[in-house]
């Protein structure tokens, strides 16, 4: 065990700091712990120093809920203020996406030596940019909670697509249904896995909006994403430059799926909230097998912090940098695109509407 590394958190909501719920077991892929405050008191490397909100209400939540564990934390109402007095090594960014970018900025200008950003990374490529140029021109390591990149049986199944389980892979076929089917909200989870079991890089996009959001316009309206009624659900078609295509069907009126099938050469890989499958064989004698999922031990949160702390003193590629996290953004705001110009192919790069 090395130096250990002082954090702060930035947005107190229930992802940014609820507790560890009593005896609380870890569920398929939602392991505990599962929010940042939790996340940092979890991992032994590194430590709590500083938390931040402008809601009253969210800093009196965190009081009740953490005080007593964690007393020596000091409690801020400007993350700015926090960063001249706390001399934090790692920060997570737990605000809604709107401020995402200029939080990460203004860290790396204090000197954080790591940033953890909730996805999506930004509401606008220009945004994302902005905090890609930060991060990168100050030799910052940065990750962003995409959060099936520490899941089982997520890891597993991406982990078998790269050893070539199932060939040389061709298609991925996603289907994401009922009311929380929404573009940003959820749908960054599942474009950042698309696009990781895809192995390559989006090339194009075209997009439908489902009914009702059909004038939704090409740009992200970045309210936070608590209603599912104001963010679209869209079908996307993507284009790679490893000639893979990725079909992505959005449905609110669908049953509440989370699906994600890879097709390779050899045979197909299909994972969702509850069972992951390998399938594999000859044309007309096709096996398939669950793929057995590891004992969860920490939830994906912890893992990223696991991880950044671990590019923090050894350096290295993050699983998912902020360069991954602009292709979801790109493609979730190129299918906009797509829908705003009458369904057209739209290729990229793009640039914010
Ligand atoms: N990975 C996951 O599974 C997961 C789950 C839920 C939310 N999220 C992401 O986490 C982030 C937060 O989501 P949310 O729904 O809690 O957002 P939210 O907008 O409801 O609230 C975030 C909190 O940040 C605070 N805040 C806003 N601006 C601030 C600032 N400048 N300084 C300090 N505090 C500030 C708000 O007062 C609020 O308490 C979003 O990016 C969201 O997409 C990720």
């Amino acid at each position: 065990m090395g130096e250990t590394l002082r954090a702060g958190v930035i947005g107190l909501t229930g992802i940014g700091q609820r507790p560890m719920a009593p005896g609380a077991s870890s569920g398929w892929g939602m392991a505990m712990p599962h929010s940042h405050v939790s996340a940092y008191d979890y991992v032994a490397d590194t430590e709590l120093v500083a938390v931040c909100d402008l809601s009253e209400d969210a800093i009196a939540k965190y009081r009740s809920d953490w005080d007593a564990r964690l007393p020596e934390v000091n409690v801020y109402t400007s993350h700015k203020e926090l960063l001249e007095k706390e001399n934090l090594d790692i920060i997570s960014v737990v605000t809604g996406d709107n401020v995402h970018a200029q939080i990460t900025v203004d860290a790396v200008d204090a000197g954080v030596r790591g940033v953890l950003c909730e996805k999506p990374i930004a509401s606008s490529l220009a945004d994302a940019d902005r905090m890609i140029e930060a991060v990168e021109s100050a030799g910052v390591p940065m990750v962003v909670d995409h959060s099936r990149r520490w899941m089982f049986p997520w890891v597993q199944a991406a982990q078998l697509v790269e050893e070539g389980a199932i060939g040389e892979v061709v298609r991925v076929v996603a289907n994401q249904g009922g009311p929380r089917a929404m573009l940003f909200r959820n749908g960054t989870h599942m474009c950042d896995t698309i696009n990781w079991f895809a192995q390559g890089n989006p090339t194009a996009v075209y997009g439908i909006n489902e009914k009702g959001f059909e004038g939704y316009g090409p740009r992200y309206a970045s309210d936070g994403g608590h209603d599912p009624d104001t963010d679209p659900a869209v079908s996307i078609l993507v284009e790679y430059d490893n000639d893979v295509r990725a079909f992505w069907n959005q449905c609110k009126t669908m049953p509440g799926i989370f699906q994600v099938d890879t097709y390779g050469t050899e045979g197909y890989i299909q994972v969702s909230q509850d069972r992951a499958t390998i399938t594999t064989g000859s044309k007309n004698n096709l096996l398939t097998r669950d793929i057995p999922h590891a004992q969860h031990t920490q939830g994906h949160i912890a893992g990223a912090v696991t991880e950044l702390v671990d590019l923090v003193r050894h350096g290295g590629t993050p699983t998912c940098g902020p360069k991954e996290a602009r292709q979801v953004m790109e493609v979730l705001l190129g299918a906009l695109h797509s829908q705003d110009s009458g369904n057209t192919r739209i290729q990229f790069p793009i640039q914010d509407a």
